[in-house]
């Protein structure tokens, strides 16, 4: 049986950039969004340049004077109705996601509820951006500390969620007041355009949000526009980390608020009092969702040796079983990857560990009777520091072992890379469980659970992993700034 994957509504599939209220196709060339799954074109967007992207800073920043002023209940109401009509869209929404992105179908409608989780929460937000009246310490005093919104945010949005990540960033801006330009990821800009049109549905105005879309060989000439224009006040970006320094040093003459949730290489660590059923299950919602590819699914994972032969077998089982496929097929679980360089650096990375050493558990090449972007989810033992899949994220359905005897000796395994986004384990010894959730050097930590985000908890990293949160009242803040206003002569 095969599952639809069209649209009930076919105009939610958008192919121009939306600029000041409007859908424009622009001066510019055309760029052909493709899905992974077959390699078949789905139909093109803009190859955005400098025109279009100015043109967008232009209509946000002329937004802002009136966005701003709009009264919080006023921008929630509008949040909230853009959050309603997402989920009334979780079918076309989903199917989207997994045409241009290629996870499966039910990961693909998960993610609309995920993002509309996030769209929900900062839309009742909006009403809490209470500041502060500070206690003055002379008479006749009066001292605020207000909220106000930064200005207008140039969002830089990954291929991995493109809706969740959207959501994620778009929603807090539009609550704090904020205006937007927005560069969706080149593979997945289809979701991006469905969700702009829906917002504008909810009724969003002209010019608060903006789109333009752009090949990454473009990407530059679309965000240099916004990285030397003082207008842009915020820059906020999921991706790489050479990319996310790029973006600190060239925003660095205009000062703009940074947040950047970069890189990870988090670690996962099964202690020999683990729940070791428990750490499977926590291992393959971690690292398998999304076929592996997300920033906090773990790279490295480090089993104490008393255990090690019990979890490699009981997880090699479970990889083994995974349904690989095109998210046409409803028993689908893993989905092609990306494209073509995502794959090839999975195999580099297998192919490395297993030079140098490792053993393929289960898995170790790619299906290419499936099509040309799909890799058998995979697990190794025997794997160490010297591999490049310990010490490069490899974005992909590849779980690497690695033994180990002490605890000090993994901590400091763990701390071992200049990343730190996310960091897991499993232990049933309180003591222990607090002594290593305050040693690991991560943004997160999940203790005996692999499924960590949610839109109430402030999601980012340390280190080269960035700075900035997402989600919670932290993901609000980083769209505020913190006026201070004091009044004399009361008495
Ligand atoms: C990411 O991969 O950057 C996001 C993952 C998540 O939201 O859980």
């Amino acid at each position: 049986m095969s599952a639809s994957l069209t649209l009930t509504r076919a105009d939610l599939i958008r192919s121009a950039n939306f600029i000041a209220g409007l859908w424009s196709e622009g001066t510019s060339t055309r760029l052909d969004v493709t899905n992974p799954a077959t390699g078949a074109v789905i139909t093109s967007v803009p190859d955005s340049g400098a025109v279009e992207a100015r043109a967008a800073l232009d209509a946000a920043h002329a937004a802002f004077a009136t966005w701003r002023k709009v009264p919080a209940k006023q921008r929630a109401a509008i949040i909230k109705r853009w959050n309603d009509l997402v989920l009334a869209h979780q079918d076309d929404l989903g199917a989207l996601i997994s045409m241009e992105q290629g996870k499966p179908l039910a990961e693909g409608k998960g993610e609309v509820t995920y993002a509309a989780s996030y769209i929900e929460w900062f839309g009742e937000e909006a009403t809490r951006m209470n500041g502060e009246v500070i206690p003055a310490p002379v008479s006749g005093r009066r001292m605020l500390a207000l909220k106000e919104p930064v200005g207008v945010v140039a969002a830089i949005t990954p291929w991995n969620f493109p809706a969740a990540m959207i959501a994620r960033k778009i929603a807090p801006a539009l609550a704090a007041g904020c205006t937007v330009v927005c560069k969706p990821a080149e593979d997945t800009p289809l979701t991006s355009l469905a969700l702009v049109q829906l917002a504008h549905e909810a009724g969003v105005p002209a010019g608060v949000l903006n789109i333009v879309t752009a090949s990454r060989q473009n990407t530059p000439a679309v965000v240099d526009v916004w990285l030397d224009d003082g207008r842009v006040r915020k820059i906020t970006f999921t991706g790489s980390t050479p990319v996310g320094k790029h973006l600190a040093r060239r925003s660095a003459d205009t000062l703009k608020k940074l947040s950047l949730e970069l890189g990870g290489n988090a670690p996962f660590i099964v202690f020999d009092d683990a729940d070791l059923d428990a750490a499977v299950d926590g291992l393959m919602a971690a690292k398998f969702r999304n076929g592996g590819q997300t920033c906090v699914c773990p790279n490295r994972v480090f089993v104490h040796r008393s255990v090690f032969d019990a979890f490699a077998a009981k997880l090699a089982g479970k990889v083994a079983a995974l349904k690989v496929g095109p998210a046409s097929d409803p028993a689908s679980q893993i989905g092609p990857m990306i494209n073509d360089r995502a794959v090839e650096k999975i195999e580099r990375h297998v192919q490395d560990a297993v030079a140098k050493g490792a053993k393929v558990l289960t898995g170790g090449q790619r299906l290419t009777h499936l099509g040309p972007n799909y890799y058998a989810p995979t697990v190794l033992g025997g794997a160490d520091a010297r591999m490049a899949c310990a010490c490069e994220e490899t974005f992909g359905p590849v779980a690497p072992l690695t033994v180990f005897d002490d605890e000090a000796e993994v901590i400091a395994q763990a701390n071992d890379t200049p990343f730190g986004l996310a960091g897991y384990f499993y232990s049933q010894n309180v003591r222990r469980i607090w002594r290593v959730a305050d040693a690991l050097e991560t943004g997160i930590v999940g203790i005996n659970e692999g499924a960590l985000a949610a839109e109430a908890a402030p999601f980012g990293g340390v280190k080269e992993s960035g700075y900035g949160r997402e989600g919670s009242t932290h993901g609000l803040d980083d769209y505020l700034h913190t006026k201070y206003v004091c009044q004399g002569q009361l008495d």
